[in-house]
């Protein structure tokens, strides 16, 4: 299915997700405009793409004002934005709830909630715009429902963001635009699995596989569907 002509900006696209999503929506013959905090490994990201329908600017998310001046940009650029995807990360945790530091909270709490609260601010408008082309996708966690004794500051930031996009969804009822999240166990990348060929990864998540689920999110079929939460995992 062909995204000719839309584009698409991918919040933390220089992590591991990141780069196999703008592929995806590359060839499905999107543009793309990527965000990172790093112009250098966005850079490295770029260099990688078989395309030059790409933009990529180094944008800190927290900063509310750099995410409406990098919608603006991406705006100008390609003439309009039709999706969103967050796919910022990161991850602190490991210590029993009643011992972990309140830094954890408030390094997650950054993360996952005010990242999504700032995109979901800066491009709401062009997402309400784009009518039915219009989306908002937030990958998120299986712990944001079932959250582990050690993880409880990530599992409740990334809770925290599932609940504002679901609410971004009833805010953008009516303009046509959706938006949903897409939840996955743990990421595994093409090179994680050349590097241990003797490991299944059954529990694990291809990125290609979730870069593709996110770009078909983007297509016309899917554009009934909107305040879901898509699960890719169970399967094992
Ligand atoms: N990896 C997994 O196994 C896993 C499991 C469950 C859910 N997820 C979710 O899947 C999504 C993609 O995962 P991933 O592993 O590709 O993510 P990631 O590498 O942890 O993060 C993606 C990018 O976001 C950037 N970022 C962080 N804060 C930012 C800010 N304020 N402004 C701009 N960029 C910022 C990161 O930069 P820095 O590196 O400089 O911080 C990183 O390059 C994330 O939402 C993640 O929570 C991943």
């Amino acid at each position: 299915m062909s995204l000719a002509g839309r584009t698409y900006a991918i919040a933390g696209a220089g992590g591991a997700l990141g780069p196999h999503v703008a592929w995806a929506l590359l060839a499905a013959g999107a543009n793309v405009a990527l965000a990172d905090r790093d112009q250098e490994l966005l850079e490295g990201v770029v260099g990688t793409l078989p395309s030059d329908r790409v933009r990529s600017d180094a944008v800190d998310l927290l900063d509310p004002a750099e995410s409406v001046r990098w919608c603006e940009a991406v705006t100008r650029r390609f003439g309009a934005v039709d999706g969103l995807l967050h796919l910022v990360g990161g991850w602190r945790g490991g210590t029993p709830l009643a011992e972990a530091p309140d830094d954890d909270w408030l390094v997650m709490h950054d993360l996952a909630i005010r990242t999504t609260q700032h995109t979901s601010r800066a491009f709401r408008e062009q997402l309400a715009a784009a009518g039915p082309r219009g989306r908002f996708l937030l990958v998120s966690s299986l712990q944001a429902q079932a959250p582990g004794g050690r993880s409880a500051a990530y599992a409740a930031a990334k809770a925290a963001a599932e609940t504002w996009t679901l609410a971004l969804a009833d805010d953008l009822k009516g303009t046509g635009a959706t938006a949903n999240v897409v939840v996955v166990n743990a990421l595994v990348t093409p090179e994680q699995k050349e590097a241990s060929p003797e490991k299944a990864f059954k529990t694990f998540q291809d990125v290609r596989d979730v870069a593709a689920t996110l770009t078909f999110l983007c297509t016309d079929p899917a554009r009934t569907m909107s305040g879901q939460r898509v699960v890719l995992a169970g399967a094992h």
